[in-house]
């Protein structure tokens, strides 16, 4: 069992990592302060694990509501948020309620929403079941849904009470969705963690999944999120650099149609095209950049995205919602575990980039 603090401006709130068994709810959070319990539940991950989490809650005297949800992208629509305002009302969820969200970044995205936005506000936990959400999207407090064809375009910030994760919750995804999900690990390692990397480097792809090391990869990774979550919760400077790949790999998604690739793939792919942005311009030694592509490769994910056209992935990267009025904000890594942000990158030095990962 590892815990971990997020030292947020807002809120300051655990994240434990280990076996469901081991949780120690009771110890863990102020039950004697929550009202009524609602879970929601992505129906798939409930399917495999649903029993397990009600035993979890069981022993700390906790019988919530369930509402089980479809996954997937279009679910982050009002109309879901209000499906989930309609659960909260029908089980009298008070301002002293609990919210639990049990699943992937989606739902925990939508459902976060709903809690941010139930009666101005109401506690939620947040218990991720893919390794992207465990590393990612759980930590931080960005919740939110798609608003017409803009991603993430209506949320709000709102800190969990708590982050629960248990890897063995792991074993029922599929192995690409867990590959994609290292890519997360291996930015965490790049802006901040070196060791992290020299760790995925020994680490043998094929048995990571079951092995022991797993659950220190999760907390190395997370301790880089919870840090940087600390230094700038509402996004406005440092927590920048964890979009580390993410302008080149937002661009290779879309020109994709969200179809060939994974977001943790796109990801990896956009981390190496910065790393190699990061050789031309902030002085990253050539073998650091190879190294963090092998690593990539060594985990089965994907470093080339070839036949995707580079001038529609220029124009891409100039919509992107993440640039600011000063231009597009580059993260870009002078060595291993270090990032800064740059607004003044030349195009040619992006195009060059590019056109190393779409290189077949
Ligand atoms: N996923 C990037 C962030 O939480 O800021």
């Amino acid at each position: 069992m590892i815990d971990l603090e997020v030292k947020a401006k807002s809120r300051t709130y655990p994240v434990r990592i280990g076996s469901w068994r081991d949780w120690d709810l009771r110890g863990l959070l102020d039950l004697e302060s929550m009202g009524a319990w609602a879970l929601v539940a992505d129906k798939r991950v409930w399917e495999h694990w649903g029993q397990d989490l009600l035993s979890a809650f069981g022993s700390a005297g906790i019988d919530p509501a369930v509402l089980t949800l479809e996954a997937g992208e279009p679910m982050k629509s009002h109309d879901s948020v209000f499906q989930v305002y309609d659960f909260f009302l029908q089980h009298r969820l008070k301002r002293d309620g609990v919210v639990v969200v049990f699943g992937g970044g989606v739902l925990g995205d939508l459902v976060g929403f709903a809690a941010a936005t139930y009666q101005r506000g109401v506690r939620y936990i947040q218990i991720p079941s893919t390794l992207l959400a465990m590393v990612d999207s759980a930590v931080g407090g960005k919740t939110g849904v798609n608003y017409r064809n803009h991603k993430n375009m209506i949320g709000a910030f709102h800190q969990p009470d708590a982050v629960l994760v248990a890897p063995e919750w792991l074993l029922s995804l599929p192995q690409r969705e867990f590959r994609a999900g290292l890519a997360e690990v291996v930015k965490c390692g790049a802006i901040r963690d070196p060791q992290l990397l020299t760790l995925l480097e020994e680490a043998d792809p094929q048995r990571l999944l079951r092995s022991t090391v797993l659950e220190e990869v999760i907390a190395r990774a997370l301790a880089v999120k919870a840090a940087v979550v600390g230094e700038d919760e509402t996004d406005m400077g440092v927590r920048h650099i964890l979009n580390y790949g993410h302008t080149f790999g937002h661009a290779i998604e879309s020109a994709t149609s969200f179809e060939r690739f994974l977001h943790g793939e796109a990801v990896a792919i956009g981390m190496v095209a910065a790393a190699q942005l990061s050789t031309r311009t902030v002085g990253m030694d050539p073998e650091a950049a190879k190294r963090l592509e092998a690593l990539l490769v060594r985990h089965g994910l994907p470093v080339r995205a070839p036949h995707v056209d580079a001038e529609n992935l220029m124009e891409l990267m100039t919509m992107d919602k993440k640039a600011s009025a000063k231009g597009q904000r580059w993260v870009l890594t002078p060595e291993w575990g270090k990032a800064t942000v740059s607004t003044q990158v030349p195009t040619e030095e992006v195009r060059r980039a590019l056109t190393y990962v779409l290189e077949s």
